[in-house]
């Protein structure tokens, strides 16, 4: 007999089996008792505060689903400081030159287009609001829209590279036009 195993239980013996009463591993109580401490933070979250019911988690998916169809999740003034980060100043400086100069000026001091490095802006300033501007373009005001002609990656670029001109006051820009931007 099993030096561990404490008394058979009266009674408890058929056919040569008996039966021990021991005490249920500690491995297994634990589990036990978390499943139990599990579902009731689980009913918690689910039924009594508000964590998202099913219907809801579907129609999240079904959104994000659709911003894929739709050529990716929606960028945001955040999601682009991440890009700008990652992308090359160098490569943002040289579609500027090649590309924008000759209507905002070489050091973005503005020319036929406006000033960029000032903080005035007629479609505002933050990452979205430039990058949508380039991309869109303004055609009516003479500002061509560029998602044709740029990748995403050098649409990236060059608006990084736009958006550090913002602020640092150009020799002879062109006076401020549209709305002065709030401090950041
Ligand atoms: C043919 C001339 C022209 C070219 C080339 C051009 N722009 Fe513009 N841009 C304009 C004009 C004009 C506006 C003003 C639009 C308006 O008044 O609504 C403008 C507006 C902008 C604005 C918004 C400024 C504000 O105050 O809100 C940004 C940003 C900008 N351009 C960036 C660029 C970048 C980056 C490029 C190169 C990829 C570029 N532009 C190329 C003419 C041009």
């Amino acid at each position: 007999m099993n030096q561990n195993q404490e008394k058979p239980m009266e009674g408890h013996e058929y056919d040569g089996i008996q039966e021990f009463d021991n005490p249920l591993p500690g491995w297994w109580l634990l589990t036990f008792f978390g499943t139990i401490i599990f579902s009731f933070l689980y009913y918690l979250h689910y039924e009594v505060a508000s964590g998202p019911n099913q219907e809801e988690q579907l129609k999240k998916s079904l959104a994000a689903i659709e911003s894929l169809k739709k050529g990716g999740p929606a960028l945001d003034d955040e999601k682009l400081l991440a890009l700008f980060q990652s992308s090359s100043p160098d490569k943002g400086k040289s579609i500027y030159a090649a590309k924008c100069a000759a209507c905002h000026g070489a050091q973005g001091e503005g020319l036929i287009g406006p000033n960029l490095t000032d903080t005035h802006f007629i479609h505002g300033g933050s990452p979205l609001a430039m990058y949508n501007v380039i991309s869109n373009g303004v055609l009516d005001k003479g500002m061509p829209p560029w998602k044709d002609q740029l990748s995403f990656d050098d649409s990236v670029a060059v608006t990084a590279f736009v958006y550090k001109l913002k602020g640092t006051f150009a020799a002879n820009g062109r006076p401020p036009q549209g709305t002065p931007e709030k401090t950041q």
